[in-house]
């Protein structure tokens, strides 16, 4: 065929070839070549004869796929070839204008735009969601103690609404970064032709218009080039997943008898295929584990990317397996994540148990020392002196008569004991973003603002 001849060899189609993939950006790319079609008649580049007889064909061509009865051939090297190839199939002669004042470099990354943009908006609607079970998680479980960790050691004690609602904060500033990815991915780089413009009066702000981008990007050299709206979309899903990762693990350790904390739902667990008795938390782990997956899937992209000449280069064809899989392992970890919370049912004794630990209050004697006129970094070694003697007479710290703490520091007396039974921990935590409830209520107020705005313009994202 023109300048070749010899055919190509299988294993270099194979290599070259990219349609395994990339029809999944099918819809894209008819959606793109109808508005393609409009502009050129409208531009009298086309005649209107040829423009209906385009459109009726990629109309079949979407419905032929759409309903997984396209026949791909052979010489079908991509979506891009194989929807033309069809099109000139159903609309003879008129076909072989659909590309004129296009090339596939424009095509391919003007359909990856649009890919973004779509799955950007899913992260943050499937984010959104999250963030609503998180939050009425919260609610559900107000007031309910637990140890708070630091180095998975017990700290202090939190409650759990407070610690449930770390994760909204988290994925709320995800939102924000696809975002960004969004924004990137909002300029119209169709038009560019291969790399330089094209021959023809071309409309770009209608070609915009039609296929919803805000703007058309204004640099052809850049617009064929540059896929840093991916990497933007990459950087967020992998913060995003590092998140889920980190809920994954927790849930991993507290739906474990050691912790006893959690039990998950049954819809999101597995048996044991020889011990009948075992309840997996494989979705929590499978959270745990994705996200090295999607980090790397970044990583990988700006190896792509990585000193690569202007303009387009075949790598680029090497962005969409990174991006597919990272969209259908973010959004299914998301998913997972959600119906997990959704389920969980927490055992409050447990966790009350967990947090009971007099130790726990070790901080608050510091504190009760401090505010009789100790200096912080002595009160702090003085508990510290005060939990060894008791540890070594294996008694609790609360059980240490008063000669035993005056022998430590004059000023502990028997509000210490008090201090210890009595557990006001969590509500004498009530600095700002603190653990004490009238905090966690503020908390839980602006978390929901973050869900449901009451007024729509400060919502994330076009989803939130
Ligand atoms: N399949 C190609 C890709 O994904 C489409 C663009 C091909 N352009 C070219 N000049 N060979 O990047």
């Amino acid at each position: 065929m023109g300048r070749f001849s010899e055919p190509q060899h299988p294993d270099f189609r194979r290599l070259n070839t990219s349609l395994a993939f990339d029809r999944r950006l099918f819809a894209y790319d008819v959606a793109q070549s109808r508005a393609h079609a409009r502009m050129l008649a409208r531009q009298e580049i086309i005649t209107e004869g040829d423009r209906d007889a385009l459109i009726d064909a990629l109309d079949v061509v979407g419905r032929e796929l759409d309903e997984g009865r396209f026949h791909f051939a052979d010489d079908d090297e991509d979506i891009h070839m194989a929807i033309e190839r069809r099109v000139t199939e159903l609309a003879g002669a008129a076909g072989g204008r659909l590309h004129t004042a296009r090339s596939r470099n424009d095509q391919v990354v003007t359909d990856v735009a649009m890919f973004v943009s779509e799955h950007a908006a899913a992260a943050q609607t499937a984010a959104t969601s999250l963030m609503s079970a998180l939050i009425a998680a919260a609610e559900d479980h107000l007031d309910w103690p637990m140890p708070g960790y630091t180095h998975l050691q017990r700290a202090q004690p939190v409650y759990l609404s407070h610690h449930l609602l770390a994760y909204v904060w988290m994925l709320d500033r995800d939102r924000a970064r696809f975002d960004a990815a969004t924004h990137a991915a909002s300029a119209l780089p169709l038009g560019s032709g291969a790399l330089a413009g094209v021959n023809f009066d071309t409309d770009r702000a209608y070609l915009a218009a039609e296929l919803g981008f805000d703007d058309v990007l204004p640099n052809s050299i850049d617009a064929v080039a540059s896929r840093d709206f991916v990497l933007d979309y990459l950087a967020a899903a992998a913060t995003c997943a590092t998140h889920l990762s980190r809920l994954g693990a927790e849930l991993v350790l507290w739906s474990s008898e050691e912790f006893g904390f959690v039990t998950l739902p049954d819809a999101w667990s597995s048996g044991s295929s020889i011990m009948p008795q075992k309840r997996n938390p494989d979705a929590a782990e499978l959270l745990r584990a994705k996200a090295p997956r999607v980090v790397a899937h970044l990583a990988a992209m700006h190896g792509v990317l990585h000193g690569l000449p202007l303009t387009y280069n075949k790598d680029l064809q090497e962005d969409k397996e990174h991006l597919f899989d990272v969209a259908d392992t973010l959004e299914l970890c998301l998913a997972g994540a959600t119906g997990m919370i959704v389920g969980a049912s927490f055992d409050r004794d447990r966790l009350a148990a967990a947090a009971a630990d007099e130790m726990l209050g070790a901080t608050d004697v510091a504190d009760l020392l401090v505010r009789r006129g100790v200096p912080f970094r002595e009160a702090h070694a003085v508990v510290g002196e005060l939990v060894r003697v008791a540890l070594e007479s294996g008694r609790a710290v609360s059980s240490l008569d008063k000669n035993e703490l005056r022998a430590v520091h004059p000023a502990l007396d028997g509000e210490v004991g008090e201090l210890l039974s009595g557990g006001h921990w969590l509500e004498s935590k009530d600095s700002e973003g603190g653990t004490a409830l009238r905090r966690v209520r503020e908390q839980l107020a602006a978390a929901r603002e973050r869900v449901q705005p009451s007024d729509r313009s400060v919502a994330t994202g076009k989803s939130a």
